[in-house]
């Protein structure tokens, strides 16, 4: 039997649900851990120093806990009796709680739960992340309602439980609120848990993209160093904000104030470009965590690309900057873009400044970074944004994508990715966001030795090509295979519209490249259709007779200006065409800007006549003029050298647009596997031979746990024996294997641990003391 949920269910494995960090409303993180033994006298601090009216909400009393019932939240040796989640924030130098949440086993499917958030602290959302967490913990250790009794005047817990998005009934009893929580992941709990992320997110990466003010620390008196060609980029482009360079044995350095530390600032800052050597990183950061800068971008290399010592550096770089609040881009990065003009920051570390479009990049190799805002220029793309996310210790792709999500400016996305931190978070955002705005990718280190180079380059870990595939697939992104196809649709999809279907239209002055056109056309699942009466009629009375009037319509070497012009016109108000390719071959080069003017203002009489939503493409081909653009007023027609370009890129658009008509889908949940013995199975084969294959014995049972139809049979080691008994060969098998099959009965709703909806046996504490008030 089958059951369906949403597809999108929040992704945090094992472990990342128990540890790990928040991002709090405002922009700012915090990290999240259970409750050790070690942790009693803190937490009674923390307790202690709650508001009278904080404690009263969440112990029924204005006095002080006391001291074995602090000891008792923080003995986390049993989930299915109790567990406590602290939030930790480091401010001088030591982690201070700031917030506590708990369940504990009230009956059997059932779990009290109660938070208290430090007051400071209110209104950023921390209590609806703890509730979160508790949520997927519960359920994960056999929970399936959480339970609560609060002041009905405590309105902050009670929005709180509603705006968890799960079926909250709430009942008073004897002047307390009590609220029954439903468990079970809805479409709405999955909706408003990633809307909280994503606005968390985007906030969190605001200070890096809109900065009122940027430090540059190391920025070096020497103008051929690192330091000093960021401040040099910054100034140089005109950035909005205030710069602060910091160096110790500096006054002023092209004519601004310098200041030997972030102590010394006068005024707070958003964001800080790090390039001093590495050793001296984590001075610096914690010189930025104590003035409250929200953003790092952490130029220097050094850490996990270089060897264990590294990454270990890396580690406490991730933790410094996550206890203090702070969000980082890198380290070993590039840096970062934002050219919007009313922004104008470059923080990188080269004067290349793209023209402001609507591409937003993220790249994992700086140098590539660099090369793709040099070509913006020359290929006639703008850029939105650009992020060189370097070793993406912090800041990772999945995180630009929810920025990018959001940002008006950005409509495509570009990626230049050497490995996933997170694939399975990558595909849930991803899948999200491409059904919005189209996400490019170029995935290198698909053989060996590229995937070798990518290890030592930004500490990329191998991940096998078909997987990549199958996950850009499932996600919708558009896989680009070299950089030129990149560039090719990073310039078409930018400039003009989706084609709204696969019917293909070339004009051309050519009969080769024309029909080299048509063949990448139907190679790549398009429609080369022959024209309509209507249409060829129309074509036969403005062009001579000697033009081809099928599809491609071939205008012959002589085609004029005003016959490309009335061609295009034609053409792309036709009924039959979803979109357009035009084909030009240069004659006698004192045409070309004459072809142009024509091609153009065909567009533009065909826009006017109400062909707004069919994409034109161009092939420009004109020893001497490749760099020709198309424009006219009010678009840039993306003009490309070779004929079999612009069919390639109306191929990966027209399968994006079908995959974004696609219904969202849910994924199957099946109530019928046997995880217990999956486990089983191949931990059993691990402990025999260690990680490795699994034989086709144990496959087979694994299968048959899984409740998948196999053939009946089994694996015999003569060809006497297959054609022997195999049923008792089978039974012999399965006796070596020490497997058995275990079907649960019908009716049976037990579940594995790993199931969210496990129904386990529970030991009630009803009258408990631990249990009090939300
Ligand atoms: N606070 C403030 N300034 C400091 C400092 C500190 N704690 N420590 C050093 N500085 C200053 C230095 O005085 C120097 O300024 P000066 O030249 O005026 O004396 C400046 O910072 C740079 O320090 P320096 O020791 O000269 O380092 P460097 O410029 O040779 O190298 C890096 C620094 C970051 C560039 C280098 O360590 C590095 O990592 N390079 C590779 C970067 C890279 O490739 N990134 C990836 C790109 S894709």
């Amino acid at each position: 039997m089958t059951r369906t949920r949403p597809m999108y269910v929040a992704s945090l494995t094992e472990g990342e649900a128990e540890a790990g960090y928040l991002i709090l409303r405002d922009g700012t993180t915090a990290l999240i851990r259970v409750a050790q033994l070690s942790d009693q006298w803190a937490l009674q601090v923390f307790v202690n120093g709650l508001s009278p009216e904080s404690k009263r909400h969440r112990f029924f009393s204005e006095t002080n806990p006391s001291p074995e019932l602090i000891a008792s939240l923080c003995e986390n040796s049993d989930p299915r009796s109790l567990l406590t989640l602290l939030v930790t924030r480091a401010w001088k130098d030591e982690q201070h709680i700031i917030a506590v949440g708990s369940y504990f086993a009230k009956e059997e499917n059932t779990a009290e739960i109660a938070i208290a958030v430090d007051d400071t602290f209110h209104g950023k959302g921390l209590g609806t992340l703890l509730l979160e967490r508790l949520a997927l913990l519960a359920i994960r250790h056999g929970f399936v309602h959480l339970w609560a009794v609060t002041h009905a005047d405590n309105l902050a817990m009670r929005e709180v439980f509603k705006e968890s998005g799960f079926d909250v009934h709430e009942a008073l009893e004897n002047g307390d609120m009590e609220m029954d929580m439903l468990l079970v992941p809805t479409e709405t709990t999955v909706t408003r848990s990633e809307i909280r992320e994503r606005i968390a997110t985007t906030a969190s990466l605001r200070p890096f993209f809109r900065p009122r003010s940027v430090a540059v620390i190391g920025a070096s008196r020497d103008p051929s160093k690192i330091g000093a060609k960021l401040l040099g980029a910054l100034i140089a482009n005109n950035f909005k904000g205030t710069i602060y360079p910091i160096n110790r044995h500096a006054s002023h350095l092209r004519g601004l104030r310098v200041y030997p530390s972030m102590r010394d600032l006068p005024h707070p800052v958003d964001m800080a470009i790090i390039a001093v050597p590495c050793d001296a990183v984590l001075g610096v950061v914690d010189e930025c965590a104590n003035r409250n800068v929200r953003a790092l971008i952490i130029i220097t290399a050094g850490f996990a690309e270089v060897n264990p010592k590294g990454r270990a550096l890396q580690e406490r770089l991730v933790q410094q900057v996550r206890e203090h609040g702070m969000r980082m881009v890198g380290p070993n990065c590039f840096g970062l873009v934002n050219a919007d003009p009313v922004v104008c920051l470059n923080a990188t570390f080269s004067t290349h400044f793209p023209p402001f479009g609507r591409v937003a990049i993220s790249s994992q190799s700086g140098a590539l970074g660099l090369a793709i805002l040099a070509a913006a220029r020359r290929l006639h793309f703008g850029i939105s944004t650009f992020v060189s996310v370097g070793n993406k210790a912090d800041v990772s792709v999945n995180d630009l994508l929810q920025y990018w999500e959001e940002d008006p400016s950005t409509e495509v996305i570009l990626l230049y990715v050497e490995s996933f931190g997170n694939p399975r978070r990558f595909a849930r955002i991803a899948r999200r966001v491409s059904r919005g705005k189209p996400i490019i990718a170029i995935k290198s280190g698909r053989s060996p030795s590229g995937s070798r180079a990518a290890g030592s380059h930004t500490a990329a870990l191998a991940q096998r090509d078909v997987v990549v595939d199958a996950l850009f697939h499932q996600a919708g992104v558009m896989r680009a295979e070299t950089l030129e196809e990149l560039f090719a649709l990073a310039t078409g999809l930018s400039s003009q519209p989706l084609p709204p279907g696969r019917r293909i239209a070339i004009v051309t002055n050519s009969g080769g490249p024309a029909i080299l056109c048509a063949d990448a056309c139907e190679a790549g699942a398009l429609v080369v259709p022959a024209l309509s009466e209507q249409t060829t009629t129309r074509l036969a009375s403005i062009l001579p007779s000697a033009a081809a009037l099928k599809n491609p319509v071939d205008l012959i070497a002589s085609a004029t200006p005003q016959q490309y012009h009335q061609a295009i016109h034609t053409l792309l108000v036709a009924d039959e065409v979803d979109a357009l390719i035009v084909l030009y071959t240069s004659v006698t080069m004192s045409d070309n800007s004459a072809i142009a003017e024509g091609i153009l203002t065909g567009i533009t009489a065909g826009r006017t006549a109400g062909a707004k939503g069919k994409p034109v493409l161009a092939c420009w081909m004109a020893e001497g003029d490749h760099d020709r653009s198309l424009m006219t007023n009010h678009e840039t027609v993306p003009t490309y050298r070779f004929p079999e370009t612009p069919a390639n890129v109306l191929s990966k658009a027209a399968s994006y647009v079908e995959w974004r008509a696609q219904p969202i889908g849910m994924v199957a949940d099946f109530d019928d596997l046997n995880l217990p013995l999956a486990r089983e199975i191949c931990e059993k084969a691990v402990a025999r031979r260690g990680s490795g294959w699994l034989t086709t014995e144990e496959i087979r049972a694994l299968l048959a746990a899984m409740h998948l139809p196999i053939l009946p049979g089994g694996v015999a080691p003569t060809a006497d024996e297959a054609v022997g008994d195999g049923r008792m060969h089978r039974i012999s098998c399965r006796r070596k294997t020490g497997l058995t099959s275990s079907r649960p009965q019908n009716g049976d709703r037990r579940r594995s641990p790993e199931s969210p909806y496990c129904w386990r046996g529970s030991r009630s504490l009803r009258g408990d003391p631990r249990t009090s008030g939300a």
